[in-house]
């Protein structure tokens, strides 16, 4: 087997993370006892941003895999290869994590077929093993090795949902959307943008927040408000850059739209 390289997947560099409450001594709470972490919360608040700075602050290593229907347990814990020489086996991301002592994030992970998602049960439970069956190969995890799913609540349908008995391996923190003036310092801090400016862009999510539920299947994200305020920065006119950044890509119903155009209208006019 070749060697990994661990350093690749060390995060050498502070991510900015803004608290909301005691998130950062509850997970390094559950990180001391190894326990398998769920986070849940709407698109763009901060899970993933959370999971890299507390990978930094613990000085591991992250491995972040992107979960989707198709992916098979294959993609997770490796394949045999084909190629000039013959057969080759390669560790897949979930079998390097439990073999370097990383911290894997499963991103979206009920997105992932049942049959995909029940490789990771004997690795959440006091096994700590992963079994490589076509291998005939049982990797017994790293020391170091902690697993952290994330989970959209109320995107997936009752068909996609996790299965309780994959679900209770884990502890679980909630995220949401920071309130207003910690959200305002996020954008700043992020974009480069003054406080004042940052804060109208928040009024300007929370408008759409509100509209959630009323012909908006979600509202707008951090992320998306960090995006208009990098336009801005660049030099687009915050209308056209809010235009941009927080509509367009969110709906395409000529209602809503109407109805955000014109706050965003009023709150930089
Ligand atoms: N608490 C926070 N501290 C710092 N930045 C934040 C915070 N919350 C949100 N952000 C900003 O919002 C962006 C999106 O956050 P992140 O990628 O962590 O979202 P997410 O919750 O993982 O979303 P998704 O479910 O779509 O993956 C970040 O790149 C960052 O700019
Ligand atoms: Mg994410």
């Amino acid at each position: 087997m070749s060697e990994i390289d661990i350093e690749q997947y060390k995060i050498t560099e502070e991510p900015f993370y803004q608290a909301q409450e005691d998130e950062v001594e509850l997970y390094q709470a559950a990180y001391e006892s190894r326990l398998p972490m769920m986070v849940k919360g709407p698109t763009g608040c901060g899970k993933s941003r959370f999971i890299e700075h507390m990978a930094w602050k613990l000085g591991k290593p992250l491995i972040t895999v992107a979960c989707n229907e198709d992916m098979t347990a294959s993609d997770l814990v490796g394949r045999y290869l084909l190629d000039a020489g013959g057969t080759r086996w390669l560790d897949g991301p979930l079998t390097i994590a439990a073999r370097i002592g990383a911290i894997c994030y499963l991103d979206e992970v009920v997105e992932a077929r049942q049959d995909t998602t029940v490789v990771i049960h004997p690795l959440t439970d006091h096994r700590r093993t992963l079994p490589l069956d076509k291998k005939g190969e049982q990797v017994t995890a790293h020391d170091h090795f902690q697993l952290v799913i994330s989970y959209n609540p109320g995107y997936q349908s009752l068909m996609k949902d996790l299965k309780q008995s994959t679900k209770q391996r884990f502890v679980g923190l909630d995220f949401d959307y920071a309130p207003s003036q910690v959200e305002a310092d996020i954008v700043a801090k992020e974009a480069g943008i003054d406080t004042e400016t940052a804060m109208k862009l928040v009024k300007i999510g929370e408008t759409a927040r509100n509209l959630k539920g009323h012909g908006l299947d979600e509202g707008i994200s951090t992320r998306l408000l960090v995006y208009a305020a990098n336009l801005m920065n660049k030099g687009i006119a915050p209308n056209k850059a809010c235009r941009m950044a927080l509509v367009r890509p969110i709906t395409d119903d000529a209602d809503i739209r109407g109805t955000l155009d014109h706050a965003i209208d009023a709150i930089f006019a």
